[in-house]
């Protein structure tokens, strides 16, 4: 299910996800601030909600079973059909989340039939991280490049972390401090230059 998706035609798009899926998370409200600015910036955005993408741990007799499960072919669609994507995630122990762990473990895997098996290739990706704690989920940053980049995507130079974000979000849900929502524009101009068609 599309959480919101603006402007059609050529112009570049940009899939935006959160790597939480509780209700009201700090990430998802990352994600939301980035939609906005992405739309901004004259470019499509579409935000989605892995929450309405509920897909089953990863494990090999499943998908020798049953194949990939359609949330997950649903997508891949998604990523192959947009020019970059931008994510906002919590750490869990200082690493990337289950949530988009597992979604991506999926993903990656081929799939007969359909062409989509190399959807991550050459995409451009740019980084962002939330936490109601001080470093704002830095730890993952690198830990997220790594998965990013073993599935042959291009993560964007620089990221964007909002510590203490139970307070980082001004009731319109655009970031409250304006040096971070300077940074955040600065990371989704870099994205989107690396993601226009050419
Ligand atoms: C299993 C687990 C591990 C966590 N580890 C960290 C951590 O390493 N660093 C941190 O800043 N917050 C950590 N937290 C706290 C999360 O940042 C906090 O729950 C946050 O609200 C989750 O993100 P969300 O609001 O996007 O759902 C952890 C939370 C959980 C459930």
């Amino acid at each position: 299910m599309l959480l919101a998706e603006y402007g059609t035609g050529n112009m570049t798009s940009i899939l935006i996800f959160a790597g939480s899926a509780r209700n009201g998370a700090f990430s998802k409200q990352l994600a939301a601030a980035a939609t906005t600015i992405v739309a901004e910036a004259g470019t499509k955005p579409t935000l989605i909600d892995l929450a309405d993408f509920e897909t089953p741990l990863y494990n090999a007799d499943l998908e020798d079973g049953s194949g990939i499960p359609q949330s997950v072919l649903d997508f891949r669609r998604l990523v192959a059909s947009h020019h970059g994507l931008m994510i906002a995630t919590p750490e869990y122990n200082g690493f990337v989340t289950p949530l988009i762990l597992n979604m991506l473990c999926w993903a990656s895997r081929p799939s007969p039939g359909d062409d989509f098996g190399s959807v991550f290739q050459t995409k451009p990706v740019a980084l962002m991280a939330a936490s109601p704690g001080r470093l704002g989920g830095v730890r993952v940053i690198p830990r997220l490049r790594d998965v990013f980049a073993e599935l042959g995507m291009v993560p964007v130079p620089g990221f964007v972390t909002v510590p203490a974000a139970a307070s980082a979000f001004t009731p319109r849900g655009r970031l409250a401090d304006d040096t971070a929502e300077t940074g955040l524009v600065a990371l989704a101009d870099r994205l989107l230059e690396a993601s226009r068609p050419r």
